[in-house]
């Protein structure tokens, strides 16, 4: 078994990979800016494992193979670290724009190229974009066409994790304004899957009677178009029981219907509801 490697490691998501890691007794490295900063935040690590710093800066990777020179093998590499950019096309600053696209293309390429060799057999690589990809928010300039880099970067035995606007994290946590804020810009007005941070539509044909502002005849004829667009083949999954089979679907973006086709035989239902967000 290898050691543990966390670039970007001294906030955030990074740190509580570098927590879990240090609780389930593994070696863990973990990487900041400034060497003090990052001595301090391995010291306050609690369990078994150990863990011990190295500073590096991803927005200048021609330094990086030699200062990962001391790292040895590897089962762990997780690359977390982002250098917050809040950059619009109106006011670009393309000196930021410059440094974080180096920071999370090039550099994060440049520490998997040195660490390769380092890499055990069984080794994972996990590489962190975030859901502005898909859906960009303003300021999100640079961080949406970064995160788009790092989907196109996974290959095979790479990961990406692309967290998402509302994912419950430390950047976020001072929350429920920023998130009113970017959920009155969407269409629906309302903030995204939480998982995905893909905008959904939620209807359904019992319960919406109207839209409002429109009139009925204009309103029925969109929530037709709609209809229609939900039950649109592709769409659609179309489950074959079988014995001891067991379903489960995210009802926040997904409709379900049984399909009455089993008479005379009855059907037996055990339905069970997991507790979610609560659409907004
Ligand atoms: N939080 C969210 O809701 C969210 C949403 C979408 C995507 N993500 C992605 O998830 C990852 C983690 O996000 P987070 O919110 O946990 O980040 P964070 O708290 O801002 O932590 C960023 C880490 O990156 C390091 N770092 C910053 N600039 C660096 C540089 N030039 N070179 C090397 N390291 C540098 C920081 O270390 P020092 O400051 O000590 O140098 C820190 O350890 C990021 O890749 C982010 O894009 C997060």
């Amino acid at each position: 078994m290898g050691d543990v490697l966390i670039v970007g490691g001294t906030g955030g998501i990074g740190l509580e990979l570098a927590r879990h890691f240090v609780r389930r007794g593994r070696a863990v490295v973990l990487t900041g800016r400034q060497a003090d900063a990052a001595a301090k935040v391995t010291a306050g690590l609690d369990g078994p494992g150990t863990a011990r710093a190295i500073d590096l800066d991803l927005a200048e990777p021609g330094t990086l193979a030699a200062t990962l020179n001391d790292v040895g093998e590897l089962d762990r590499l997780a690359l977390v670290a982002v250098e917050r950019d809040r950059n619009t096309v109106a006011a670009y600053d393309h000196e930021r724009a410059n440094r974080l696209t180096t920071l999370k293309l090039v550099g994060y390429t440049e520490v998997v190229r040195v660490l390769a060799p380092r890499l055990t057999v069984d080794a994972s690589v996990l590489l962190f974009g975030g859901a502005a990809r898909e859906r960009p928010y303003p300021g999100s300039t640079t961080v949406s066409i970064v995160n788009a880099g790092i989907a196109g970067m996974v290959a095979a035995r790479v990961n990406a994790i692309h967290p998402g606007a509302v994912a419950d994290t430390p950047y976020w946590a001072d929350g429920g304004a920023l998130l009113d804020a970017i959920a009155q810009r969407t269409l629906t007005g309302r903030a995204p899957h939480p998982e995905t941070g893909r905008e959904a539509l939620y209807l359904a044909s019992p319960y919406v009677t109207h839209v409002n502002d429109v009139s009925r005849a204009e309103g029925r004829a969109i929530l037709d178009l709609l209809y229609r667009h939900i039950e649109t083949t592709e769409f659609s999954y179309r489950h074959q029981w079988r014995v001891g089979d067991l379903v489960v679907w995210d009802n926040r973006c997904t409709q379900h219907l049984a399909v009455a086709d089993y008479f005379p035989q009855e059907r037996l239902m055990h339905r069970m509801n997991i507790a979610g967000d609560r659409p907004r």
